[in-house]
This record gives C-alpha cells, sequence and structure tokens, in this order.
C-alpha cells in the first residue's frame, strides 16, 4: 500500500505539469481525436460498402457474360480436388470447356469425365508434377499450342501439414512450396500471357490466400510465397488490365478440403470461420472482370475485413490461439 502511494505522489507532479503544458492544445487535440474517429468510421463504411457491392456482383451476375468476354477455354490448375476442382466445375456450368492440370492421372481422368458428362463441355487434362520445375513447362506450352486459353486459374498449391516455426519445415517442403506455389503460377502466366495478348482479351485468376494479407507466424514460408502471388497479381494488373487482361487476386480464408482438413478437426467442416469449396468458388468466379481481389465469401470478407483492422497484436493473439488448437488436434491423433 505504501508503494502505490509513493507512486501516485511521485506522478502526480508530472501529470499536473502534463496537464498545463498541453491546456493550450486541447483543441488541436479534439480535432486530431475527431479526425481519427472520422477516418474509422469512413473505413467502417467502405467495408459495407464493398460487402454490398460484392452481394449486388453475384446476384447480378449473367450466366453468358464470362464465355462471352474472355472465350471458349479455360485451364484450372490443381483441379483434382478442392478448391481448382469446384472453380472447373462452376466454370464449366457457364458452358466454358476445361483444361485440367494436375500430377494425378487417375484422378485427372475421374474429374474430366465427370465435368463432361455434367456439363457437356469439352474436357481434357495434362499431367504434371510442378514440383519437378523448370522441366515440366515446354510439355504444357506444346500441349496449350492450339488452345486459345481465355480464362487461366493458377490454383495448384502445398502448404504445411501443421503449424511450424521456419527451421522445422523440411527443406523438400520448402522447395515444394516454391516450385508449385510460386515459379508454376509465374510460369503458367508466362506461357498464356502472350496468346491472351494476341487476342487482347483473357483472364487470370491466381490462388493467394489470406496469409497475403495478414502476418502468419508458423505458416511464414507458405504466407511469404501466397504474398508474392498477391503481389504479382496486382503489379500485372497495372501492367496489362489496358490491354484487355483482367487479372484477379483470391484471397481465401479456411476453406474445408484436404490441405487444411487433416490439421485440425475444426476445419473440416462448414462453421462461420470455414467456407466450402463450392461456395468459394461459386462467389469467386462470380467476381471474375469485376473486382482484382477477393475472398471469395461474405464470411471470409468480414474475416479478412477484421484481421486487417484489429490491433496487430490482438490478431496475433488470435492466430496463436488458432496454431496452439492445431498442434494440440494433432498431439491428441498421434497418441
Ligand atoms: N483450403 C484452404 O483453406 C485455402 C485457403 C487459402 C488458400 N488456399 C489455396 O487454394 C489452393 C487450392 O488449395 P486446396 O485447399 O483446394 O488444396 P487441395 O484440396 O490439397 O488441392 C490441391 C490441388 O493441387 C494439386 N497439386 C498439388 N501439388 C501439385 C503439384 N506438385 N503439381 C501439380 N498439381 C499439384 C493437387 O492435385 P494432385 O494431388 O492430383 O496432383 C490438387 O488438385 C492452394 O493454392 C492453396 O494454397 C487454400
Amino acid at each position: 500500500m505504501e508503494l502505490v502511494a509513493d507512486v501516485k505522489t511521485a506522478l502526480l507532479p508530472i501529470y499536473v505539469e502534463i496537464l498545463k503544458r498541453y491546456r493550450c492544445h486541447k483543441e488541436n487535440l479534439a480535432l486530431f481525436g475527431a479526425l481519427y474517429a472520422s477516418h474509422k468510421i469512413l473505413c467502417f463504411i467502405h467495408g459495407c460498402y464493398k460487402l454490398m457491392k460484392f452481394h449486388l456482383t453475384i446476384c447480378l451476375f449473367s450466366k453468358s457474360t464470362l464465355k462471352r468476354r474472355y472465350g471458349e477455354w479455360a485451364v484450372v490448375t490443381g483441379a483434382t480436388n478442392g478448391i481448382g476442382k469446384a472453380y472447373a466445375e462452376e466454370l464449366a456450368s457457364f458452358g466454358i470447356n476445361i483444361i485440367l492440370i494436375s500430377r494425378n492421372r487417375e484422378k485427372l481422368q475421374m474429374v474430366s469425365e465427370s465435368i463432361n458428362k455434367t456439363y457437356g463441355v469439352k474436357t481434357s487434362f495434362i499431367e504434371v508434377d510442378f514440383n519437378k520445375g523448370r522441366e515440366v513447362f515446354p510439355a504444357i506450352r506444346e500441349a496449350l499450342k492450339n488452345v486459345d486459353v481465355g480464362i487461366l486459374v493458377n490454383n495448384a498449391g502445398v502448404c504445411y501439414e501443421y503449424p511450424m516455426y521456419e527451421t522445422e519445415v523440411p527443406e523438400d517442403r520448402i522447395w515444394e512450396i516454391i516450385n508449385v506455389n510460386v515459379a508454376a503460377t509465374t510460369m503458367m502466366v508466362h506461357l498464356v500471357l502472350p496468346g491472351m495478348l494476341e487476342r487482347k482479351k483473357g483472364a487470370i485468376i491466381n490462388v493467394a490466400s489470406v496469409a497475403a494479407r495478414v502476418i502468419f507466424p508458423q505458416f511464414t514460408i507458405y504466407a511469404a510465397s501466397k504474398t508474392y502471388l498477391d503481389n504479382l497479381t496486382e503489379a500485372l494488373h497495372h501492367e496489362y488490365a489496358s490491354k484487355g487482361i483482367f487479372i484477379q487476386s483470391l484471397t481465401p480464408c479456411f476453406v474445408a478440403t484436404n490441405m487444411i482438413s487433416p490439421m485440425c478437426s475444426f476445419l473440416q467442416r462448414k462453421s462461420i470461420f470455414v467456407t466450402l469449396a463450392k461456395e468459394t468458388a461459386y462467389q469467386a468466379v462470380r467476381t471474375i472482370g469485376l473486382t482484382r481481389r477477393t475472398s471469395g465469401s461474405y464470411s471470409h470478407s468480414i474475416q479478412i475485413y477484421l484481421a486487417t483492422t484489429l490491433p496487430e497484436w490482438l490478431w496475433l493473439s488470435a492466430w496463436n490461439m488458432a496454431c496452439t488448437a492445431m498442434s494440440r488436434d494433432r498431439s491428441s491423433k498421434m497418441k
């Protein structure tokens, strides 16, 4: 108690001195406060406006738009599972022919046949392991030689199996992330863009992640690869939008797919935080040509708004809690 009284007595003169010095600046400080509050309110209104625009865009989207605007063929990488498969199906439902790219021939054949039967569009596939690096691209170039690619969905991607600190990530996984997430996306753009420029039309969707929008400790290298994609997309947009090419970054939060579901039981089903690949693709496809960056769903847009507006320490505490839950879930499964 004595210590508290001592601190109070010591601090009181300082407090009085500060009051004396800044009394004359009271009005300036009030103005500063009002400006800050107005800025926050305007940001909030802008966020609501963006959400309403997203909703209207999806409701008013016309089915014939995509094919007319970009062409008859779409290439989707990582199209045998999750978000890529859902994109391929959604685009096919618009009457667009699909070329699927992934590693596994049986899965490619199965998805290709199923899309062809369900939507009555032409389909084909290219069996490729992007992790092999530079050597696979001549074969892709050859396979796409006579195809007017209207839409490219650069979706193939790999992540960690669970949260890891940088030094714990196996070297093979680091190269896989660089080869699949970074190099393959860059090369696929490099491969299809000249054709699009000749035809003066085309759309490229690079599947990044919320990890490109906020700090993502324990998924550092994955997040850095997605930041690369988001930045690449933005810069490409500035280079080519005026030449008729639309380039979009998709930045979803958690989507229940094979990539993240094994991390934690919470990530295996739909919830306010987790969406399904089908609904993400449904909404995201309807923003092609309209928004340069989309999360692909309402709930993820709200999550990203909160994550980017909250003080960084609050976001980081929430994210660390999520990582701890994932690690705990993994340990209990291993027992
Ligand atoms: N799920 C999420 O919560 C989430 C959130 C944000 C962003 N994303 C991003 O969304 C994209 C799709 O993820 P997802 O969740 O749908 O994952 P997924 O279900 O694991 O699907 C990944 C796809 O990529 C293909 N693929 C993986 N490695 C490949 C390689 N070396 N070469 C060629 N194809 C390869 C896989 O096909 P094969 O196995 O047949 O080769 C599969 O079709 C990724 O870029 C991911 O980073 C996901």
